[in-house]
C-alpha cells in the first residue's frame, strides 16, 4: 500500500511517524513535507492547496491512499477530487468540511440539532451588525468571529462597544481576513476551562481519542496574542470521566448524526474545541482535521496501528475496531520563531539536531513544522513561525513535561521563543 500524507506541519510529521509503525504500508510519501518529514519519507514538492497537482502526483506515483492533514485542502475539495480518481482518503469531503470552513454553517447546525454552544447571531450586513453591538442589551465581553478560515486569527473578543465596532470594521469593511469576513458570527462570551477532544468517525460511529489541552496564547500565563497553539498536555486534567460521558451524549454523537441528517456525513478526524462552562460543556469550535499541535501530543499515546484506524474510517467499519491507548501522559512544547505569531525572520540554523533532525540521546521526539534542510549550510534551518514541537510521554504529567523541557533546552536557533509554563493549568 502506497500512502501520501498531504501537508507540512508538526501534525503531518506526527501522523507520518505513527504511520511508519504500520506494517501494511510499503511506501510513504509526504507533500510538501518539511525538513524533518523529508528525512522520513519521499517528499513531493506540491503545495497542499494545489488540488490538481496533488491529483497528478498521486496518479504518477500510483498512490492508493491519501491522508489530508490541513483544513484548507479539505475545504477546497481535495478529498472529492481524489475520490473521483478512485483513491481512498482519510479526511472529510468539501461538504462535511464546512463544519470548520464556515462558522455560520456550524453554528446553525448546532442550533438546529440542539448541540450546546454559545448563543449567537449571524450577520452579512455591516450596518446591521453595528446596530446589534450598539443595542442597550448588548453584553460585553462579546465574541466576534469571521465566518471562514482565518488561520486561528478570525476571533476577536471585544471588551466594549468601541472594540466591537473596530472588529466589525476590520472584518467586514477592511476585509482583514479576506472573504472570510463577509459573513460574521457574534456570540456570547463563555467561561471555563478549554478542552480539545479529537475523534475518529466514519460518519456513523464516533470514537474519541485521549483529550488534550492546547495553550493558544503566545506567552506565559496565557498572555499575548492567539496563536495556532504553543504547547499541549494530554490527557486534559479537567476532562473527567463524567464530563466525557456528558460530551459523548450531548455533543459528539449528536454532531455525527446531525451531519449525516444534513446529507454530508463526516469521515475523518473531527475536532471538538470545548469549554466546560458552569452550565455544562459547550462547543467553542469544530475543526475538520487533527489539531496542531494536539496531534503531536495525542498520537504518541496511541497503541493501535493508525493506518488500521484510517482504513476502518474510510470503509465505514469503525465500530469493528478496538482502539487502544497508553495509560501514560504526554506533553508537547512548541519552539517558535521570535516574533511569532506576528512577523518573524526565517533561515536561521537550528542547533542540537542529528542528521535526521532528531535529538541526540533523548527519549523526547521532535516533530518538525517550519523547518527546511539547507544543503549549503548542511543543516536544518527555520522556515516558519512554529518551528517544531518537542514531545515526551511518561507515566506522570510532571515527568512528561520535564522531559519535554529538558529536551527543548538542547535545541537552539536565533530568536527561539517558547512558553515555559506548558502544563501549569
Ligand atoms: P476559535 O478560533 O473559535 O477556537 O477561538 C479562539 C479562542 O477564542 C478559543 O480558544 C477561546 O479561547 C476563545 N473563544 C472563542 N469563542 C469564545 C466564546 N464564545 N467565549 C469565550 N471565549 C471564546
Ligand atoms: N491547535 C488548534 C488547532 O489545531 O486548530
Amino acid at each position: 500500500m502506497k500512502v501520501l500524507v498531504v501537508g507540512g506541519g508538526g501534525r503531518e510529521h506526527a501522523i507520518i511517524k505513527a504511520l511508519k509503525k504500520s506494517t501494511r504500508i510499503t511506501r510513504l510519501y509526504g507533500s510538501p513535507g518539511n525538513g524533518g518529514i523529508m528525512k522520513e519519507t519521499q517528499c513531493g514538492s506540491v503545495k497542499a492547496t494545489d488540488i490538481s497537482a496533488i491529483c497528478d502526483f498521486v496518479v504518477e506515483c500510483e498512490i492508493n491512499y491519501i491522508v489530508v492533514g490541513p483544513d484548507d485542502p479539505l475545504s477546497l475539495g481535495l478529498v472529492d477530487a481524489l475520490e473521483k480518481r478512485g483513491r481512498k482518503c482519510f479526511g472529510p469531503n468539501k461538504a462535511a468540511a464546512r463544519i470548520e470552513s464556515s462558522k455560520v454553517f456550524s453554528k446553525n447546525l448546532m442550533k438546529k440539532y440542539g448541540i450546546p454552544t454559545a448563543a449567537f447571531y449571524t450577520f452579512s450586513d455591516y450596518n446591521e451588525a453595528c446596530a446589534h453591538v450598539k443595542l442597550m442589551s448588548a453584553k460585553f465581553p462579546m465574541v466576534i468571529k469571521a465566518d471562514g478560515l482565518a488561520l486561528g486569527k478570525g476571533v476577536i473578543i471585544a471588551q466594549n462597544c468601541d472594540e466591537a465596532l473596530a472588529a466589525l470594521n476590520l472584518m467586514m469593511v477592511e476585509k482583514k481576513f479576506g472573504e472570510s469576513g463577509s459573513n460574521i458570527v457574534i456570540e456570547e462570551f463563555l467561561t471555563g476551562p478549554e478542552v480539545t477532544v479529537m475523534a475518529f468517525t466514519d460518519g456513523k460511529t464516533i470514537k474519541p481519542m485521549i483529550s488534550s489541552m492546547d495553550h493558544k496564547r503566545a506567552f506565559d500565563g496565557n498572555k499575548g496574542p492567539n496563536t495556532g497553539g504553543m504547547g499541549v498536555i494530554a490527557p486534559n486534567p479537567h476532562y473527567t470521566k463524567e464530563i466525557a460521558e456528558v460530551c459523548e451524549k450531548t455533543i459528539f454523537t449528536p454532531t455525527v448524526n446531525a451531519l449525516k441528517s444534513e446529507g454530508c456525513p463526516f469521515k475523518g478526524c473531527l475536532y471538538f474545541g470545548l469549554m466546560l462552562t458552569p452550565a455544562g460543556p459547550k462547543v467553542i469550535e469544530y475543526n475538520c482535521r487533527f489539531g496542531d499541535p494536539e496531534a503531536q501530543a495525542v498520537l504518541p499515546l496511541l497503541e493501535t496501528d493508525l493506518f488500521d484506524i484510517f482504513e476502518a474510517v474510510t470503509d465505514e467499519r469503525l465500530s469493528d475496531i478496538d482502539i487502544k491507548w497508553k495509560n501514560d501522559y504526554s506533553a508537547c512544547v512548541v519552539l517558535a520563531s521570535g516574533g511569532y505569531p506576528d512577523s518573524y525572520k526565517t533561515g536561521f540554523l537550528i542547533n542540537g539536531l542529528d542528521e535526521n533532525g532528531s535529538l541526540f540521546n533523548s527519549e523526547a521526539v521532535i516533530y518538525h513544522a517550519g523547518t527546511a534542510y539547507d544543503f549549503f549550510k548542511k543543516g536544518f534551518v527555520t522556515s516558519g513561525g512554529r518551528v517544531m514541537g518537542v514531545s515526551a510521554v511518561a507515566p506522570s504529567l510532571s515527568i512528561a513535561v520535564n522531559k519535554a523541557y529538558t529536551a527543548a533546552q538542547t535545541v537552539n536557533f536565533d530568536g527561539i521563543q517558547f512558553r515555559k509554563d506548558i502544563g501549569n493549568y
